[in-house]
């Protein structure tokens, strides 16, 4: 036991058992309970996740209303740059601003899968991919810990909606559970160990998540390490012994009545262990004190530096979808007049509401930026174009459609108002406003040259897709979206970004169509792994815009794939390496993508999984070799009979491309089994032919067989008997009852050795 441990042993033991449970409930709703007899103050914890969102005291919401902080583009958005050092340096911007607040625990990344685009939730997350969701979720937490700050990965696990999502059952398969909703989670608490995860308030598999013994337990705190503090969603918890039982350390926030008395007796009954309360508060304790390591009073932020963060994220977050004649970027030169048209273009949409809503610093918007890079040279016009209601306004349209005629180029800002997606509630479609749509239609009849810019927080359908010449997915990019997309216009910056989620074509087309949102409180996961692009690829379905699609203004060409091996077994690891050229005549940043595929598997797999990506910068003409390296992990699956991760044997392909939907390089490697992973865990419903494949078993079996009405059928694998499962032998008079098991348990055990 280190010294810190011995500290925090001592202080546990010098506690009454009510501050011991003081400490697993918070004081309001903000902060932590402390123990001021023993000098230990308590600390803050504060939303989260893409800037902080301290309200003036620890009893106001807040919403709305909190301190000024840089807000930094969503998650969604900053997924889409697939930049891992982006996201460190937002994370350590955002650690920087919670020393400035006094915030020890900013409440955040959130790593959840993007099952469906009505979740409400969808801009708060990362994507509809594991891998991409989990390294981002790494980074944030690195950032943000770097400064001394702790984060809270959240929601744990499997808030995929929004609907009923206090109280929903999510049924989900183990092998879905650990493969998809489970992945992004372990990554992030195996690579980043962030100080605290939160636990969701939906239900899984029939428990609460927030009072759920396999899932806190034995998952995240026995199978994966986790030493942090497991904290509850705020309200998530409904029976306070349960979930202490079931791992949970602190129940956010407090509240009148939080039944401290009510625990302390059930423990002096003895009907919940002290030890448990012990475990939550010796894990709370040590959180407090890291937390009073990292204060800083009167440390200040840098807000220009941060707000300049927040345009280079916006800028390396934004999709090109559309680029036709190469109507970008820009050419101020040859243009006399621009028309903006579309109220996001001075009321941009830049981030969600709910509990992450941050009350920025200051707000720059696409008009104003798009006047200070055109100067006085180039007339800029201005229409709203659409009526803040939804209300048709003919008026308004035509005006906007004749100023879109008069110019040269007209450039639309539309997307999703922020009534449309929300923390607390799903969509019922992924439409735009009938007023934007139409705006763009008419627009596009008028003005050859028009450039369509979204603000979303997940997909929407486009109905007006052959119309514009190019469309900008500028998502919610946070507070300097306005000059983020003004550099990507003007080709300041050569957009890089690709998407974190399937664009569809119509909403019928996704994966969880269904099976969402579940009916009487339960919602069955029946696509299984089958989500985002992973679901496409299997029921050949073409997507408007595929996972990992993004345009540049430069080309980009990939040769040389090449492993270090090719073989991979238990353990190992393998090294692919390509190169890439940049042949256009622009810099610019290429995200290469690394899918698996499994050419022989035995079990259900999806067609190709994404496993590593990388983004490299590369000046015209100029050519760089990428290095990805793969584990054994990244060909497993999880094989739930076993209970573990199993390396299968077989060969797979390594494939390489610019997005899902474009493999351009190839390369086949061999995975080299474990035998003893491959060995089947043998019941009662196991056929008797699969005992007698394994000489060790084959021996078991004929020794208990001889003597009997069918030992010469075993001998000569007659199909009839030997397709049959071993327990139906007792059944139909061949085997004794009492025989069978100590057999199944002595063939599992011969073979495990
Ligand atoms: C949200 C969390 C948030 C918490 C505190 C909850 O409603 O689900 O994401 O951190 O409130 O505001």
């Amino acid at each position: 036991m280190g010294t810190a441990e011995t500290n925090i042993q001592e202080l546990i033991s010098k506690m009454t058992l009510e501050e011991k449970i003081a400490l697993t409930i918070g004081r309001d709703f903000w902060s932590t309970n402390g123990v001021e007899r023993l000098g230990i103050a308590p600390i803050g914890l504060n939303d989260g996740p893409h800037g902080v969102r301290k309200p003036a005291t620890g009893s106001d919401l807040g919403i709305g209303n909190s301190l000024p902080a840089t807000c930094f583009p969503t998650a969604a958005a900053l997924a889409s740059s697939w930049d891992t050092s982006l996201v460190e340096e937002v994370g350590q911007a955002m650690g920087e601003e919670c020393l400035a607040l006094d915030v020890q625990v900013l409440l955040g990344p959130g790593v959840n899968i993007k099952r469906t685009p009505l979740g409400g939730r969808c801009f708060e997350y990362y994507a509809e991919d594991p891998v991409l969701a989990g390294e981002m979720g790494c980074a944030s937490v690195r950032g943000v810990q770097s400064k001394g700050i702790g984060t809270s990965l959240k929601h744990y696990a499997c808030n995929n909606q929004e609907f009923e999502r206090m109280t929903i059952n999510v049924e989900v398969d183990q092998r879905t559970l650990r493969e998809l909703y489970l992945s992004a989670f372990e990554r992030v608490v195996k690579k980043a160990q962030p100080w605290t995860v939160m636990s969701a308030y939906n239900k899984v598999n029939g428990h609460y998540a927030s009072e759920h013994p396999q899932l806190l337990r034995d998952i995240l705190k026995q199978e994966w390490g986790f030493e942090g503090v497991v904290v509850s969603d705020w309200g998530a918890v409904n029976e306070k012994e349960k979930a202490l039982a079931a791992g949970l350390d602190l129940q956010m926030p407090g509240y009148h009545g939080s039944h401290t008395e009510k625990i302390a007796q059930l423990v002096r009954d003895g009907q919940l262990p002290e030890t448990v309360i012990d475990e939550a508060a010796t894990r709370v304790l040590s959180l407090l004190l890291r937390g009073r390591e990292s204060r800083r009073p009167g440390f200040v932020f840098d807000q220009q530096a941060h707000h300049a963060l927040a345009r280079k994220a916006a800028a390396e977050s934004i999709v090109l979808l559309k680029n036709t004649d190469n109507v970008l970027p820009l050419q101020a030169e040859q243009l006399r007049s621009v028309a903006l048209i579309g109220r996001f273009a001075r009321k941009p949409r830049y981030q969600g509401a709910g509990s992450s809503q941050v009350v920025p610093t200051r707000l720059d918007t696409p008009y104003d930026e798009m006047q200070r890079w055109l100067g006085g040279n180039v007339q800029l016009t201005y229409n709203d174009g659409y009526p803040e209601e939804e209300r048709p306004d003919e008026t308004l349209l035509h005006e906007a459609v004749e100023q879109a005629k008069a110019a040269d180029i007209a450039i639309i800002f539309a997307g999703l108002p922020g009534a449309y997606e929300s923390e607390g509630f799903d969509r019922t479609h992924i439409f735009m406003p009938e007023t934007h749509n139409r705006l763009i239609a008419e627009v596009c009849r008028v003005q050859p040259n028009t450039v369509v810019v979204l603000h979303n927080g997940s997909v929407v359908a486009i109905p007006w897709i052959d119309g514009p010449k190019a469309i900008l997915e500028a998502g919610l990019g946070g507070q300097a979206v306005g000059g983020a997309i003004v550099d990507v216009l003007s080709g300041k910056v050569n957009p890089s970004g690709k998407l974190a989620e399937t664009f569809p074509v119509r909403l019928e087309d996704t994966p969880a169509y269904l099976n969402y949102p579940g009916e009487a409180n339960k919602v069955a996961y029946g696509e299984g792994l089958f989500v985002g692009y992973r679901y496409y690829d299997k029921k050949k379905i073409k997507p408007l815009f595929p996972f990992g699609y993004g345009l540049s203004y430069t080309t980009f060409e990939y040769t040389h794939l090449q492993t270090n091996k090719t073989e991979i077994g238990a353990g190992e690891t393998l090294d692919v390496t390509v190169t890439v050229r940049n042949s256009g005549a622009r810099a610019g940043k290429e995200v290469v993508q690394l899918y698996v595929r499994s050419l022989n598997s035995r079990f259900v797999r999806p067609i190709k999984e994404l496993k590593a990506f990388a983004k490299v910068a590369l000046d015209p003409g100029e050519t760089r070799d990428v290095r990805m390296t793969l584990e054994e992990r990244d060909f497993a699956v999880y094989d739930v009979k076993r209970q573990a991760w199993r390396l299968e044997g077989g060969e797979f392909e390594i494939l390489i491309g610019p997005s899902s939907e474009h493999m351009v390089l190839s390369a086949r490697v061999i995975a080299k089994e474990d035998p003893r992973s491959a060995v089947p865990v043998f019941d009662r419903m196991s056929p008797l032919k699969q005992f007698l494949q394994y000489p060790k078993a084959r021996e078991v079996v004929t020794n208990a067989f001889a003597g009997t009405t069918i030992e010469n059928s075993i001998l000569g694998a007659d199909e009839l008997f030997t397709s049959m499962p071993i327990g139906k032998m007792v059944v139909l008079g061949i085997l004794p009852e009492e025989k069978v098991d100590t057999l199944i348990e002595q063939v599992n055990q011969a073979l495990r050795l």
